[in-house]
């Protein structure tokens, strides 16, 4: 190989080592490798005096360019190596790395969904806390003393001295009911509120009990509110949630805060209530408890039970989300298993 191909192929070395080179050791080892005083390049400069005169010009004109391409090739190479190593080289040309994107919780989801059926009817949305005064979750909503659900083994009791002795202990609120009590005690009629939270039972985990689940509560009052405007509104929401065709049935029931209380069914869709493998031969489904607010309980906020009058309900949001989305399983919602989560679009 005579000398100018030599440097052809010097150059051809010298611009796939530096395009590939990453670090200031690597540069610097490059140097020494291509313009040190042991290279190639020094050694064929060397010997020009030794090459044949005719060859000699051409020589040294090459091995000078080569020689200034790699000083300017080195200068380049330096600083975008001392850039690359003050920060993680990117290459912009790889596909971008995918951010997960999170969604609503189904149950969050069917929350919303309940409140939106209420609000353009004038509801406001409330909330109330979670660890709640006995008197607010039983006294207040009439429910007497020796009622089971106010026995230790049937409420969560919360251990800590109440902070307002005078309303009793502290429990885990069994319903969301004592929200009424906390909207009425701050406001006066006319009111319209939802309350949607969290709920807890001592209840053992099956396929539709959990120890926590969730409500969504509504209160109206005003001076003439009847049963009528109750069932308007809550078989108007029902259709909204379920269907324009749904059929609803209000079937006589008892609770301590309202009188007359009943309870809510919707026919199932597939059978319209005759009784099918669908619903497991019942026909209806209980959605929700609901009545006329007892006068006790504008009493106990200091209403005039003469003056006011009006209707509550409350309904659990897991049963709702369960038909909506065809579930049996309650803990599906609480064991936060992506594979499940990430069904419910939005
Ligand atoms: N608090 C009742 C329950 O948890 C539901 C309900 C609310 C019933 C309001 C009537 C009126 O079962």
């Amino acid at each position: 190989m005579d000398a100018l191909q030599e440097l052809e192929q010097l150059r051809a070395e010298a611009t796939a080592a530096f395009g590939q080179v990453a670090s200031p050791d690597e540069l610097e080892r490059l140097r020494v490798r291509f313009l040190g005083r042991k290279s190639r390049l020094t050694e064929v400069l060397r010997s020009l005096p030794q090459l044949p005169p005719e060859q000699r010009a051409a020589v040294g004109k090459r091995g000078n360019e080569l020689k200034t391409f790699l000083e300017t090739s080195l200068a380049a190479k330096r600083q975008t190596v001392a850039a690359g190593s003050q920060a993680p080289a990117i290459d912009f040309t790889l596909p971008g790395l995918a951010v997960p994107v999170g969604r609503l919780h189904p149950i969050t989801q069917t929350t919303h969904a309940i409140i939106s059926c209420f609000t353009p009817m004038g509801f406001e949305v409330v909330e109330g806390p979670e660890v709640e005064f006995e008197a607010y979750n039983f006294d207040a909503l009439n429910i007497p003393k020796d009622h089971p659900s106010r026995e230790a083994f049937d409420t969560f009791f919360v251990d800590l001295p109440s902070p307002q002795p005078s309303k009793g202990r502290l429990v885990l609120r069994s319903h969301t009911s004592p929200v009424q009590i906390r909207v009425m005690e701050h406001c006066r009629p006319p009111l319209r509120v939802v309350v949607p939270g969290k709920v807890f039972r001592p209840d053992p985990l099956d396929p539709s009990h959990s120890f926590m689940f969730h409500q969504v509560e509504g209160l109206m009052v005003d001076e003439r509110t009847s049963f009528a405007d109750l069932k308007g509104v809550l078989e108007q929401v029902l259709k909204t949630l379920f269907g324009a065709k749904t059929l609803t049935r209000f079937r006589p029931h008892f609770f301590s805060f309202t009188e007359p209380s009943a309870e809510v069914d919707i026919a199932c869709a597939a059978c319209r209530g005759t009784g099918c493998s669908t619903c497991g031969q019942k026909g209806w489904l209980e959605i929700m408890g609901c009545g006329m607010v007892h006068p006790n309980v504008f009493k106990a906020v200091g209403y005039d039970p003469r003056a006011v009058q009006g209707f509550a309900f409350g309904m659990g949001v897991e049963r709702i989300a369960m038909l909506q989305h065809r579930l049996t399983d309650i803990r599906l919602f609480f064991e936060n298993d992506l594979r499940f989560l990430e069904q419910f679009s939005r």
